[in-house]
C-alpha cells in the first residue's frame, strides 16, 4: 500500500483537504497528515484523523508521542508528498531553507516528489515575491501546481483559488501511478 503524506497549512481551502484525504484512503492509499499550528485554527486534526485513520502530526516536539525523528519516518515511508493547500508562508519558507516546523523540516528531509497546490487570495498569489518562491521551487524540482480562477473566500474574483478537489485527486494518483 503506497503512502501519501498530506501537508495542510493554514488557508481558508484547507476544508477541501478532508475530501482528497477521504478518496485517497478509498482508493487504496495509506494517507498520513501533517498540519501546521494556522490549519488547525481552520480544521481539527480529529477530522483530518478519522478520514485517514491514521494519527495526525502536528508537533515537531509532541513528548507524548516521542515523534523524535517522525519528520524521517514519514520522508522515507511517503511514496508522495502533497502539500494542500500550501500557503504563501510555507511557499516562502520552503523555497528560502526554512524548517522550523513538523512540516517544513519533512518537506527539507523528503526524497519523493513533492506536489505543492497553491491556495491565497489573488494579491497575495500576485505578488512577486510569492512567484518568485514558485520559480524558486519549480527550479528546484518541486510540482507547484496552477490555481484557478475564480470567486475566492474573501469575496474578491480572481487566481489563486485551489481547484476543485477531485481535480487534485487526479493529479495525485497520476503521480502515485508513474
Ligand atoms: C480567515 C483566514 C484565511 C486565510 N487564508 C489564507 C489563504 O488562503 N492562503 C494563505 O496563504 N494564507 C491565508 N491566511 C493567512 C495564513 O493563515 C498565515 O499566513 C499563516 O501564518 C500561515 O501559516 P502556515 O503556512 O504555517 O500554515 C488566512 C488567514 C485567515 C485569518
Amino acid at each position: 500500500m503506497k503512502t501519501v503524506l498530506i501537508g495542510v497549512t493554514g488557508g481558508i481551502a484547507c476544508y477541501k483537504s478532508i475530501e482528497i484525504v477521504n478518496q485517497l484512503r478509498k482508493d487504496g492509499y495509506n494517507v498520513e497528515v501533517i498540519m501546521t499550528r494556522s490549519a488547525q485554527e481552520f480544521v481539527t486534526p480529529l477530522t483530518f484523523q478519522t478520514m485517514s485513520g491514521n494519527q495526525v502530526v502536528t508537533d515537531m516536539f509532541d513528548p507524548v508521542h516521542k515523534w523524535d525523528t517522525k519528520h524521517i519516518e514519514l520522508a522515507k515511508k511517503a511514496a508522495l508528498f502533497v502539500i494542500v493547500p500550501a500557503t504563501a508562508n510555507v511557499i516562502g519558507k520552503i523555497a528560502n531553507g526554512i524548517a522550523d516546523d513538523m512540516l517544513t523540516t519533512t518537506v527539507m528531509a523528503a526524497r519523493s516528489p513533492v506536489l505543492i497546490f497553491p491556495a491565497m487570495n489573488s494579491y497575495m498569489y500576485e505578488n512577486p515575491i510569492v512567484q518568485e518562491n514558485i520559480e524558486k521551487l519549480k527550479k528546484y524540482g518541486y510540482h507547484v501546481f496552477k490555481t484557478a480562477s475564480g470567486e475566492l473566500a474573501c469575496g474578491d474574483i480572481g487566481s489563486g483559488k485551489l481547484p476543485d478537489w477531485q481535480e487534485i485527486v487526479k493529479e495525485i494518483e497520476k503521480f502515485c501511478n508513474k
